[in-house]
């Protein structure tokens, strides 16, 4: 064994050598695909079947009979070959991959309803969204549409928004304000965009650009580290023929941008996009930020039609197909291991009662801290080799933000409201003005100007919106914060937080209110309906242990090529896989492509090669023959 490590050693030390070796390993993939493909069939190999029809208009009544399935001892499917905890989309698209292998799936969610980020809730006659503003990358044709037209039987529609995805309102001094559209669908409309605005500043807007296309060329190896075993990761990296990728990565964001341009306008408008993700430029790596910026650039971006509660409601079917559910009101309290540490099983505890739940594997949607810190029997955490370097990053509270969820009176066309979100600086110096702003107290930031306010209207997006709300139009708006701000509340029952809580809540929404209305003065009295969530509401309703909004901290350290390799689905311990924003990234997008690599961990075989392979063999032409002859 030290020979070998040796070897591998005097290997690595030489580029071109390891270059060879790895090229070598890079048949790994096909040869381990063939070998694998025989143990479990293909989720891609059925058939989808029938498309139900243009239903985004189901009922509510219907549509909650699928989302509110309630936890009860006789609906627990017998015979279950995996339990997922968490019915986020990191949950639901690995239990629907593995349905269309065939295997029987039961999802558990503590929430009253299932869907994670991806529920929305309803309140004095109106629908509000929860957690997804607009995604990337689901054009006709691409890998993440394939999957989801195939896992939800294309059931599931896409509304393609405006080119102009979001607007930054920059505020540069109490009387100059410039406001910025970011426009998607290639790189050139939207350098040409920036360009108006900013003609003086041709050179850092298209060094930007070739920076962002960098990271878009050189993106490959952050999934492909995960994928392959940790050693041949390992020696790509050591290789030298990831070195693009690994030195964007160890970029940091605040200083390609100043070093870019002295204009601080433009400066911002290079930045903005950190609130999507929630790390400072100044602790965040290159690569994470022009990534996600990529992400809507590419192809612009999309929103679920019927609401953003669709994606869990065209989902759930699947699962139900091959004898699994998904049953919410479901808090799981522990994984159950065996006597040689394997996992068994998971308990469900509901009013003091515990029930204990069968399967060989544990697929968890929970995140990383709430898996070993909290549902792992301690000895078995601190054991944990896959765990012990990541301990530190679970540690740190990710960002946190306060929810503003508006109803208001008229339709969009009345409002003139956007489908784009819109970000608003109240400086040009975000970095420092966010940063000042979450070292405050309590009681100094209510009454701050907040740095970043996001606002945003779904029922611009959804085209069945005023079919469904006619006359109605909702504005969700949300400010990043601290978790210290609220966590002294923690204990207390939700609704009986008392005046003090109520309070302070208060302040801080309608300053966040009132600089929104700066920009939307139309809106001002059109509101008939105003509550705000707290980062309290967050850790209640999605689980997450400091009211986290996109799961761990996305700084410099998580991103880097080794840790990128190391956090991966698999973990050490046997039948325990790991699902959602924490495998990959926070996102949509991410917790998805999380689930492609949970389900390739519970299957043993490449789950991603087996998508490729069916895009390349039926294409999406046989998906639009089926959709045309069932419609
Ligand atoms: C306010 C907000 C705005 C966002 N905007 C966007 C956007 O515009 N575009 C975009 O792409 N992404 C956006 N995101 C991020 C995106 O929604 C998330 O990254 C993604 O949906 C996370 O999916 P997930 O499966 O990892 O986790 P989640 O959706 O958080 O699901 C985890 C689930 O596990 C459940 N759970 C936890 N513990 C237990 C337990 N012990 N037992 C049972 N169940 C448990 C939780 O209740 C939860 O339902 C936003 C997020 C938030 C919060
Ligand atoms: C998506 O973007 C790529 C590159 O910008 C482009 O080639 C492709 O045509 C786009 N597809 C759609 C459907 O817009
Ligand atoms: C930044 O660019 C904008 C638009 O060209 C311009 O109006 C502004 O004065 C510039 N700011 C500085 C500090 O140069």
């Amino acid at each position: 064994m030290a020979f070998l490590y040796q070897a591998i050693l005097l290997v690595a030390d030489y580029p071109i050598l390891t270059g060879i070796f790895t090229i070598f390993c890079g048949l790994f993939i096909p040869v381990a695909y063939f070998l694998t493909s025989g143990f479990a069939p293909s989720p891609f190999k059925k058939a989808t079947s029938k498309r139900k029809g243009p239903a985004r208009l189901t009922d509510r009544t219907s549509k909650d009979k699928i989302l509110k399935q309630g936890f009860a001892t006789k609906k627990i499917p017998q015979n279950l070959d995996a339990i997922v905890i968490g019915s986020g989309i990191g949950g639901l698209s690995s239990a629907a991959i593995l349905s269309k292998a065939g295997k029987r799936v039961l999802v558990l969610e503590q929430h009253d309803q299932a869907g994670g980020s991806c529920h929305t809730f309803h309140e004095k006659g109106y629908e509000f969204d929860t957690g997804i503003h607009y995604i990337g990358g689901m054009q006709d044709g691409s890998d993440m549409r394939l999957l989801l037209d195939y896992l939800t039987d294309n059931n599931l529609e896409w509304h393609k928004l405006s080119d102009t995805f979001d607007y930054v309102h920059v505020d540069s001094s109490k009387t100059q304000s410039t406001k910025i559209p970011i426009v998607g669908g290639g790189f050139e409309g939207y350098k040409e965009t920036l360009l108006q605005h900013f003609p003086q500043e041709e050179k850092a807007i298209c060094g930007f650009v070739d920076l962002l296309e960098e990271a878009r060329a050189y993106s490959w190896p952050c999934g492909i580290l995960k994928m392959l075993p940790t050693w041949v990761s390992w020696l790509l990296i050591k290789s030298g023929l990831i070195n693009r990728y690994i030195l964007l990565t160890q970029k940091n964001t605040l200083d390609v941008i100043q070093g870019l341009t002295d204009n601080k306008t433009l400066q911002t408008v290079f930045a903005y996009v950190f609130a999507d993700y929630g790390t400072p430029p100044k602790y965040s790596s290159f690569f994470t930020h022009a990534t996600v910026l990529n992400h809507f650039v590419k192809n612009g971006s999309y929103y679920p039609v019927g609401g953003t509660s669709e994606i869990a409601h065209c989902l759930i079917p699947t699962i139900e197909e091959s004898g699994g559910g998904v049953l919410v009101r479901a808090p799981v309290s522990k994984i159950l291991l065996d006597l040689e540490g394997k996992v068994i099983g998971v308990c469900v505890t509901k009013n003091k009662e515990e029930v204990n739940i069968f399967a060989p594997t544990v697929i968890s949607d929970a995140g990383l801290w709430n898996t070993f810190e909290s549902l792992l029997p301690r000895e078995v955490m601190l054991k944990s080799k896959y765990y012990k370097p990541l301990r530190d990053l679970a540690q740190k509270p990710g960002a946190t933000a306060m929810l503003l969820f508006v109803g208001l009176k008229g339709t969009t066309e009345e409002l003139n409201l956007s489908p784009a979100n819109h970000f608003i600086y109240s400086s040009d110096d975000v970095d420092r003005s966010f940063t000042d702003y979450l070292a405050m107290t309590a009681q100094e930031a209510c009454t701050a100007e907040t740095p970043i306010v996001f606002a945003s209207f779904p029922s611009a997006k959804d085209p069945t919106w005023q079919q469904r709300y006619p006359g109605q139009s909702v504005c969700t708006v949300i400010t990043l914060v601290n978790w210290e701000w609220f966590s002294r509340w923690e204990d207390q029952r939700i609704m009986h937080r008392g005046e003090d809580y109520e309070g302070l809540k208060k302040k801080f929404a309608d300053q966040a209110w009132e600089q929104c209305l700066r920009k939307f003065p139309q809106l001002a009295d059109k509101v008939e309906y105003f509550d705000v969530g707290t980062p309290l509401s967050n850790k209640f309703y999605l689980g997450t242990p400091r009211g986290e909004i996109y799961g761990l901290e996305h700084d410099f350290s998580r991103f880097s090529p080794e840790m990128t390799s190391h956090v991966r689905a698999q973990t050490d311990i046997p039948g325990l896989i790991l699902t959602g924003q924490d495998v990959f990234s926070c996102g949509f997008a991410g917790a998805l492509f999380a689930g492609i690599l949970a389900s390739s961990a519970a299957l043993n075989r490449l789950v991603f090669i087996d998508l490729i392979l069916k895009k390349q063999l039926f294409g999406q032409k046989r998906d639009k023959k089926e959709i045309e002859l069932e419609e």
